[in-house]
């Protein structure tokens, strides 16, 4: 008889969205004349950018021509891709990362979660908290943590390491030390950047202790302030201890095309085995390569109309982000965020707790957001606004929200 993987077991229901869902449905039943406007969600509302439709129809016209017609990818990604990654996003930055050490999948979220099938059952994991649930539930699944502890509301087992207002979320280094360290910056939820010193001292801690780091950049491109890094390989060392995390969702509206990449350095070794070995081993077993449609689509976001493009998009967000936090501000809120990410991390009035904000402002302001509490319990009495809706939903909604 066949058994399951008793792992899936540990993990509760999906909690958060699934919540967030049957609570609007059931005020909007309720309430069939209101308009809500959804500041809750992490996917984009613009449409791709001319560039990207013109490479899209392209490439897909090579398609229906035998001449130019392309099957299997290969499956580390096409070279055109692969030089366009290394030249704009790493050497133009001053980072040592070739081409071969690029390997482009079909998105952030399967690479962050995959990427621990090459690593031992004993690592001991670190995440922030909040964190972005991927980084935990994958480990979960694999039988790397313990069970779910419902008094702490999160797994034994798992090094969870406070993001809060005193570290101005940016996490210190934990009491004990972790075998793999997850990090994202510009972070999903709380919207804080890292520094270069602080990366730095990631880095260092990192080759010190043995430990790898995982480093999600997925919202590198709402940097503003330019003295920030973009990536970790900005970081001396890195390349001997740091696999990053790339995706084309949040900088060119991907979230429906599906593009992203890792880089895994060939520097990065356990003892004589080099982990770019084992990753392409399981790219290579586990996965067929990103179309070519869209691949030719990523390579234009490298394109001087895609760069003036996407980064006019990436503009229209950072206009939102702005306006929610200045908005909040203005009125009393305690407000972190949204300058060089697009999401607004604000702690909830008169001490209520995610969910009762949730609540009230759906109530009250008819605007949904996603309560801290979701991405872990140092989350809990904070709230995240996106600023992925439109321009008008979002001054709509700000006004709302002060006049509460
Ligand atoms: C931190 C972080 N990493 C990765 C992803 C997923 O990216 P992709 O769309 O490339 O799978 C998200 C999506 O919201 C995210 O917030």
């Amino acid at each position: 008889m066949f058994t399951i993987n008793e792992n899936y077991l540990k993990l509760p229901g999906s909690y958060l969205f699934s919540n967030i869902a049957k609570k609007v449905a059931a005020y909007q039943e309720q309430h069939p004349e209101k308009e809500i406007i959804r500041l809750g969600i992490g996917d984009v509302t613009q449409p791709l950018a001319p560039a990207i439709i013109t490479a899209l129809h392209k490439a897909v016209d090579e398609m229906g021509n035998a001449e130019t017609f392309h099957g299997y990818a290969p499956d580390l990604g096409y070279e055109f891709l692969r030089k366009a990654i290394a030249e704009n996003d790493f050497k133009a930055r001053g980072c040592q990362v070739e081409a071969d050490e690029i390997f482009v999948s079909d998105g952030a979220k399967c690479d962050s979660g995959n990427i621990q099938e090459i690593l031992g059952l004993d690592n001991k994991i670190a995440v922030c908290d909040p964190v972005y649930p991927v980084y935990v539930d994958t480990n979960v699944m694999a039988g790397r943590t313990g069970a779910y502890n419902k008094e702490r509301e999160n797994f034994d087992g798992v090094i969870y390491m406070p993001c809060t207002a005193e570290n101005q979320f940016v996490p210190e280094f934990p009491e004990e030390v972790p075998d793999v360290i997850y990090l994202c910056f510009p972070n999903n939820p709380t919207g804080a950047a890292a520094t270069k010193e602080q990366l730095q001292g990631w880095v260092d801690y990192a080759n010190k202790n043995g430990a790898l780091i995982i480093f999600d950049a997925a919202y590198e491109a709402y940097i503003t302030q330019k003295e920030l890094p973009h990536s970790i390989y900005e970081c001396d060392g890195a390349r001997t201890c740091a696999i990053e995390l790339r995706s084309f969702s949040k900088n060119a509206g991907f979230t429906g095309v599906r593009l992203g990449y890792t880089v895994v350095p060939k520097d990065l070794k356990c003892g004589e085995v080099s982990l770019h070995s084992l990753w392409a081993r399981r790219h290579g077993t586990k996965y067929n390569g990103a179309p070519y449609i869209v691949q030719r689509a990523g390579e234009a976001v490298y394109s001087p109309e895609g760069k003036a493009q996407l980064a006019e998009q990436v503009n229209y967000y950072l206009k939102n982000a702005h306006t929610i936090l200045e908005g909040l501000a203005n009125a009393g809120y305690t407000v972190s965020g949204g300058v060089n990410a697009p999401y607004v991390w604000l702690k909830t009035p008169g001490n209520m707790s995610s969910w009762e904000f949730f609540d009230t402002l759906l109530s009250e302001a008819g605007v949904v957001g996603t309560p801290g509490s979701g991405f872990g319990a140092c989350g809990e009495g904070y709230f995240r606004l996106s600023a992925f809706g439109s321009y008008e939903n979002t001054i709509k909604a700000i006004e709302r929200i002060t006049k509460m």
